[in-house]
């Protein structure tokens, strides 16, 4: 019967991986909950779609309640590591992460570590989902950008074994190594620029305040304004909030529906980062709005894009590449050094100033 032979993988007699801790549940645990056997608990866990919904049902609560974790990797890689690395990051579509992940990937692809892409979308129950799925495959680390600012379920994962570095977001408490971008400084220095170039009344378009990015660039700008209101007095200077749901230029293109009628003292536009911005840029351009010709555009990341389209966008520039590089160098530290000390690096960004920004101030907008 099929079950017993290739069908379902290297399955031992017992389904079990000779030196597996016995304490850990087994297919047979499994099969003898659900009153299955071990061919029907393989298949629901490597066919589902064979099984009858109510057996599947079944295995599925046998699974759940046994606490059954495959282990697949160690059963192919016998006595092995498995030697992959998952990375979970918030959108692979954006070029941002993707640039990352290039990164990570090259660092370990030197010490001949696999690298396993993984997008939350900012979504906590799918980032567990994924923490799963690569605890199951035995990844020998993870490197993550958590999907919000609860850190409990990715510290519980490291503490049940599996070395984490953070990307793109520090570590409150130096628990785990972190690799980060001063993103204060960022919105900072995006501002100024647009002071410098006279604008006095600037909107800000932000993504959810639940990410930690979106809250600290929006705070470089208040950093900023502070400053210099104590030098110059510039109490003149206004920023308008907006603040789209994601940040994708999706939510670009949608919000600027709501731009072709803006308060014509706005002279400025800061988006949180470069999708937004580059979707800003076409939806005017799709209304047949001809804002961006008075108006300063601002993004921040300068991905790849940003240099492309019309007019050129001036972007607060990220390190991607590094940050995945140095992460994965951190997580191969620690996985090469039982005494590992966790630590931080952070990088400062700088600003790329373009044609959307360079040359519209403000005095020529009248
Ligand atoms: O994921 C949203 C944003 O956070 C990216 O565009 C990048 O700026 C990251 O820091």
């Amino acid at each position: 019967m099929a079950g017993d032979s290739g069908a379902h993988g290297d399955l031992s007699s017992n389904g079990t991986h000779p030196t597996k801790d016995s304490k850990k549940a087994t297919i047979r645990d499994v099969a003898n909950k659900a009153k299955v056997s071990l061919g029907t608990v393989s298949n629901v866990l490597n066919d589902p779609e064979r099984v009858a919904p109510a057996t599947r049902n079944r295995v599925l609560k046998a699974i759940e309640t046994t606490g059954f974790v495959r282990n697949i990797a160690a059963r192919q890689l016998r006595g092995g590591g498995s030697k992959a690395v998952g990375i979970v990051i918030l959108d692979s579509s954006n070029p941002f992460f993707t640039e990352m992940i290039r990164g990570a990937e090259d660092a370990l692809r030197q010490e001949g570590y696999l690298l396993i892409a993984c997008s939350t979308d900012g979504s906590n129950d799918r980032e567990a989902m994924y923490l799963r799925h690569l605890e199951e495959h035995q990844v020998e680390g993870v490197l993550i950008t958590p999907s919000n600012d609860d850190l409990e379920q990715i510290i519980d994962f490291h503490d049940r074994g599996t070395p984490v570095v953070l990307v793109d977001r520090e570590s409150h408490s130096g628990e785990l190594c972190s690799v980060t971008v001063d993103d204060v400084r960022g919105g900072s220095i995006a501002v100024s620029h647009l002071i410098d170039e006279g604008h006095t009344k600037i909107l800000f378009i932000n993504g959810p305040t639940t990410i930690r990015q979106c809250r600290d660039r929006r705070a470089g700008v208040d950093v900023a304004l502070k400053s210099l209101k104590k030098v110059e007095e510039a109490d003149w200077i206004e920023v308008v909030d907006l603040e789209v749901p994601s940040l994708s230029i999706a939510s670009g293109e949608e919000i600027s529906i709501e731009l072709i009628d803006l308060d014509p003292t706005i002279t400025a536009i800061m988006c949180a980062n470069d999708l937004v911005a580059i979707g800003v840029m076409r939806g005017l351009a799709r209304s047949g709005a001809d804002l961006l010709s008075r108006v300063a555009l601002v993004g921040y990341d300068d991905i790849t894009f940003s240099s492309l389209v019309s007019p050129a966008l001036t972007s607060v520039h990220q390190p991607q590449y590094d940050l995945g590089y140095a992460a994965a160098r951190l997580l191969l530290e620690e996985l090469g050094d039982s005494n590992h000390r966790h630590h931080e690096i952070r990088f400062t960004p700088d600003l790329v100033v373009r044609e959307s920004s360079s040359g519209r101030s403000s005095q020529s907008q009248r």
